[in-house]
C-alpha cells in the first residue's frame, strides 16, 4: 500500500476515527442492544414456497402457547388497513401475505412472545395450508404469454411486466452503428448478490398509548424518510413518531427500504401495549431483504478499425423479484444505469431497460452502488475489453485513446448526465505506473511461454453520486436535500446535527473535521449528532455515497454561516467594521493589525454574554441550512488487477490490485482508504464467489454464509492505492463521494483480468473455479 501524503493537514487529514473509541471497546449500541422494561419479542413465519395460494392459516395452537402474547396474520393487518405497504418504487408490498405468497421467505405471520425463543417455537405451531403454484424463476421467461401471473393482486394485471424505460437517442445510435467498421455484441448477467451487512435488520418499537408517541429504534440508513413513510402508511401523526438509528453494523443499501418486520414490530407494540423487538437471523436477511443487481444485459459497442469508440447500445432485462421495491429516485426506474457510457467520448448511446416480476425476494437496492452505476460500469468496461479483444489491441491503449480529456469538462454525456470535473488520462497513467504495466505485460508473455495463466485487467469507472438536485430527484415525493444545524456553545465547543446516518463510514470524525477546517475549532471539541429524528434536521439519509456530496456540503455551508455571524459579533467586540476584519483559521483579526483579533471561542462566549450585538444579529453562535445540490458529483478511478489462474482447477488468485481514486478534495485520507479497501473486497467477492441462485421451484440457494460466499483476507491481496485530486467545481469543499467507488469499479477489473488470463471473451460472474475451468475447456459457460 502506498503511503498517502496529507495535502491539507489542518482540519482535513488522517485523523483517527472518534467513534472507534467505543467500537474497539465493544461499547457500541446496536438495535439488538436496546432493552426496554417489559419488552416482548417478535418472530416472523415465512413461506416455504416461492409461489402458492394461502388456503387457510390456523393460529390457535400458537395463541395457546403460555408465553405468546399475540399472533398477527394478514387478516389482522387487513382490519387495520396495514396488510400492504407502499414500496420506494411506488409499487405495493405485502406486510403479511393475505392471498398468495410470492417468494420463498415471504412474511406470513408474526408472533409476539415473552422471549425470543418462545416466539420462534410458536411459529412451528401455526398451521398454514398452501396450494402451490408454478413459480417464475427465470426473468427471460417472465414475459412469456403462458407465464403464471405473479401480481394478480394488482387490478387488471395479466402479465409480469413492470416497466420499459429508455435513455439516449435510439435513431442517432442506430445510425452510428450502421456506419461503424466494427461492432461487438456481448450478453452478460450481473448476478443477484446481497449486501450482507454484518448486522442483520431489526427494530424495537415502543408505542406509548398515553402520549400517543411511537419510538422506533431500527436498522435504517434513512431515519427521516422512514418516519415520514410510517406516518403515511400507519396514519400516525409524524411529530408523534421518533425514529432512532443507533450504531449500525453496515448498510450497503440493505437498510434503505422499509421491511415488513419493522412494520410488524410497530403493530406488535400497538396490539400488546408493550415494546416489541424483532431481529432477523442471517438466513432471513439473505433470503428476504433487498438484494442487488440481477441485470441481464446485452451490450453492443461500435468502433472504427483503429479503435475509436463511436457508440454503445444496451438492452437490459431487470429481475425485480415479487414486488418492485427498488430504492432509487422516482424518475429513474433503472436507477442511474444510463451513465453506462462510462468515461468515454462517444458520438451516440442508447439503452432500453425492461423490469419484470419473478418469484424472488424484492429489492434491487444499491449494494454499495449508486443506483445501478455498478451494473453500468461493469457493462461498459467489459464491452471495452471485448472490443480490445476483437481489435487485438492493448486494453490500456484502447482506453487511453477514448477517455474523456480534461478540457472536455464539464462534459455532457449522450444520455444527459453532466460530469463535473476530471482528468482521466492522468489517473489511468498513475495506476499503470504503480502497477508497472509494461513490465507486467512482459512478465505475462514469459509466463505464458511456460504455460502459466497470468491475467491483467483494467477498469476505468465514472461514478455519479450525491443524489440529488431536488428538481430532478425525489423518493416518494421527498426531495433529496439535506438539513444541517451547528451550535457553538458559550465555551467554544460545538455540536453539529446531521440528517445523514453513518453505518461505519466514520461520519462522526469527518463531519467534525469539516467544521474544524471551516471554523478552526479542534475536531475533538465538536460532537456530531445523527440518527435520531427528534434531534436532527430532516434529510433523506445515507446511501449512494451521498453523505459527503450533500451533507458534507451542508456542513461546510452551515459552518460558513456561523463564521459570517462570528465576524459581525467580532466587529462589535473590536469596535471596527466587519469589512475591516480578516479570517484566519480559528479567529477574526483586524486587517493590518494581526495582534488585534478574537478567537471563535471568545466570540462564542460574547455571543451569549451582555455585549451589545450589531443590529440584525441575534444572540448565540449558531446557524442552520438546507443544502440542495446543484448537480451530482462524479468521482472516478483507474483500477488494475493482476490474477493467476490455476490451469488444472480454474482457481483464481488475485495477486495484485492497484486502485487510483479521485474523489476530489479528500477530508480524511485514512477513512477514504478504508472505504476503498472495503469496496475492493466487495468487488473481488462479486467477481469470484458471491451469488444468490434459485432452483426451478424458486427455492433460494443462497440463504446462508455456507452457500453465499463472502471474501475474506485470504482472497484479497494487499491493496495498492494511489489517488489524484480533481475538486468538484460545484461542491463548497470540492469533495466528491467515495464510499461506493471501489465496489463500482473493481468487479470489471477482476473479470477482465481472468478473461485476459484464460483467453476467453466472456464468462459471467461469479468466476468460481468450476465456471473458469469449464470456460477454459469449452470456451464458454452456459448462463
Ligand atoms: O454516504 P457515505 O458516507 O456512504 O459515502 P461518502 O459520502 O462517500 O463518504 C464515505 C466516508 O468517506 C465518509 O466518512 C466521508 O466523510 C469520507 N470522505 C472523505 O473523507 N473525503 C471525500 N472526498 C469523500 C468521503
Amino acid at each position: 500500500m502506498t503511503a498517502v501524503k496529507e495535502e491539507r493537514p489542518i482540519g482535513f487529514g488522517s485523523l483517527k476515527r472518534k467513534e472507534d473509541q467505543r467500537f474497539v471497546r465493544g461499547k457500541g449500541t446496536y438495535v439488538d442492544d436496546v432493552k426496554l422494561p417489559g419488552m416482548l419479542h417478535g418472530a416472523i413465519l415465512r413461506s416455504p414456497f416461492a409461489h402458492a395460494r394461502i388456503v387457510s392459516i390456523d393460529t390457535s395452537a400458537a395463541e395457546a402457547h403460555p408465553k405468546v402474547k399475540a399472533v398477527i396474520t394478514g387478516k389482522t393487518l387487513e382490519s387495520m388497513n396495514l396488510a400492504w405497504m407502499p414500496t420506494l418504487s411506488l409499487d405495493t408490498q405485502a406486510v403479511l401475505a393475505t392471498d398468495k405468497v410470492r417468494f420463498q421467505g415471504q412474511e406470513v405471520a408474526f408472533v409476539v412472545a415473552e422471549d425470543h425463543y418462545s416466539a420462534r417455537d410458536a411459529l412451528e405451531l401455526i398451521d398454514v395450508e398452501y396450494e402451490p403454484l408454478p413459480a417464475v424463476v427465470d426473468p427471460r421467461r417472465a414475459l412469456d404469454p403462458d407465464a403464471p401471473v405473479i401480481r394478480d393482486d394488482l387490478e387488471g394485471k395479466t402479465d409480469n411486466h413492470i416497466f420499459d424505460w429508455e435513455a439516449g437517442d435510439k435513431e442517432a445510435t442506430d445510425a452510428v452503428f450502421a456506419k461503424a467498421d466494427v461492432v461487438v455484441t456481448q450478453d452478460m448477467l450481473y448476478p443477484r448478490v446481497h449486501p450482507a451487512p454484518l448486522e442483520t435488520c431489526g427494530a424495537v418499537a415502543h408505542f406509548d398509548k398515553v402520549d400517543g408517541k411511537l419510538t422506533l429504534w431500527s436498522t435504517t440508513q434513512a431515519p427521516h424518510a422512514h418516519r415520514t413513510l410510517y406516518a403515511m402508511v400507519a396514519g400516525l401523526p409524524e411529530h408523534k413518531i421518533r425514529v432512532i438509528a443507533p450504531d449500525i453494523g453496515g448498510g450497503f443499501g440493505n437498510k434503505v427500504g422499509i421491511y415488513p418486520g419493522y412494520v410488524l414490530a410497530i403493530v406488535g407494540s400497538i396490539v400488546t401495549g408493550k415494546p416489541v423487538k424483532w431481529m432477523e437471523d442471517r438466513s432471513e436477511n439473505l433470503m428476504s431483504t433487498s438484494f442487488a443487481r440481477d441485470y441481464h444485459m446485452r451490450g453492443e459497442i461500435a468502433a472504427t478499425r483503429d479503435g475509436k469508440i463511436l457508440a454503445l447500445r444496451v438492452n437490459v432485462l431487470g429481475d425485480h423479484g415479487a414486488f418492485n421495491a427498488q430504492a432509487q429516485p422516482a424518475k429513474y426506474p433503472a436507477g442511474f444505469f444510463h451513465v453506462f457510457t462510462g468515461s468515454y467520448d462517444l458520438e451516440a448511446a442508447h439503452c432500453k431497460v425492461t423490469g419484470v416480476y419473478t418469484n424472488k425476494a424484492p429489492g434491487g437496492v444499491a449494494y454499495a452502488c449508486s443506483f445501478r452505476v455498478t451494473e453500468a460500469v461493469y457493462l461498459v468496461e467489459r464491452m471495452v475489453d471485448c472490443l480490445a479483444d476483437e481489435l487485438n489491441m492493448d486494453p490500456a491503449e484502447l482506453r487511453m485513446k477514448n477517455l474523456l480529456r480534461p478540457e472536455q469538462f464539464p462534459y455532457q454525456a449522450k444520455t444527459g448526465w453532466v460530469y463535473d470535473s476530471g482528468d482521466y488520462p492522468t489517473c489511468l497513467r498513475k495506476a499503470m505506473d504503480i502497477a508497472g504495466y509494461e513490465e507486467l505485460r512482459k512478465e505475462q508473455a514469459e509466463r505464458r511461454a511456460r504455460g502459466e495463466l497470468m491475467g491483467i485487467g483494467i477498469s476505468f469507472f465514472t461514478e455519479a453520486v450525491g443524489a440529488g438536485p431536488r428538481k430532478h430527484m425525489d423518493i416518494l415525493g421527498l426531495g433529496m436535500a439535506d438539513g444541517c444545524e451547528l451550535r457553538v456553545h458559550p465555551t467554544g465547543k460545538a455540536v453539529l446535527r446531521l440528517s445523514v446516518q453513518t453505518q461505519g463510514q466514520g461520519h462522526e470524525t469527518t463531519f467534525a473535521q469539516i467544521v474544524a477546517e471551516e471554523l478552526g475549532i479542534p475536531p475533538e471539541d465538536i460532537d456530531v449528532i445523527h440518527g435520531d429524528t427528534d434531534q436532527t434536521p430532516f434529510g433523506l439519509g445515507t446511501y449512494g455515497s451521498r453523505s459527503m456530496p450533500v451533507s458534507g456540503a451542508a456542513a461546510a455551508v452551515v459552518s460558513r454561516k456561523v463564521r459570517d455571524k462570528a465576524r459581525l459579533i467580532a466587529s462589535a467586540m473590536l469596535e471596527v467594521s466587519p469589512e475591516d476584519l480578516e479570517w484566519e483559521k480559528g479567529r477574526w483579526f483586524v486587517k493590518g493589525d494581526p495582534e488585534k483579533g478574537k478567537t471563535i471561542q471568545e466570540i462564542a462566549l460574547a455571543a451569549h454574554g451582555d455585549l451589545e450585538l450589531p443590529e440584525g444579529v441575534e444572540g448565540h453562535l449558531e446557524a442552520q441550512t438546507v443544502y440542495n445540490p446543484p448537480n451530482l458529483t462524479y468521482p472516478y478511478g483507474a483500477y488494475i488487477c493482476v490474477v493467476d489462474v490455476d490451469p488444472g482447477t480454474g482457481h483464481v488468485k488475485v495477486r495484485r490490485f492497484i486502485a487510483v481514486d479521485d474523489c476530489g478534495t479528500r477530508i480524511n485520507p485514512m477513512i477514504i482508504e478504508g472505504q476503498v479497501h472495503g469496496g475492493l473486497a466487495d468487488g473481488v467477492g462479486m467477481a469470484l464467489m458471491e451469488f444468490i441462485g434459485f432452483d426451478e421451484e424458486g427455492n433460494c440457494l443462497g440463504g446462508s454464509f455456507m452457500d453465499y460466499l463472502l471474501p475474506t483476507a485470504l482472497e484479497c491481496p494487499s491493496w495498492e492505492l494511489g489517488y489524484t485530486v480533481t475538486p468538484s467545481p460545484h461542491h463548497p469543499l470540492g469533495a466528491k463521494g467515495v464510499g461506493e467507488s471501489a465496489t463500482v469499479g473493481s468487479p470489471a477489473a477482476v473479470v477482465n483480468a481472468v478473461m485476459d488470463a484464460i483467453g476467453v471473451r466472456h464468462v459471467d460472474m461469479p468466476l468460481t473455479p468450476s465456471r473458469v475451468w469449464t470456460a477454459m475447456k469449452y470456451g464458454s459457460v452456459e448462463p
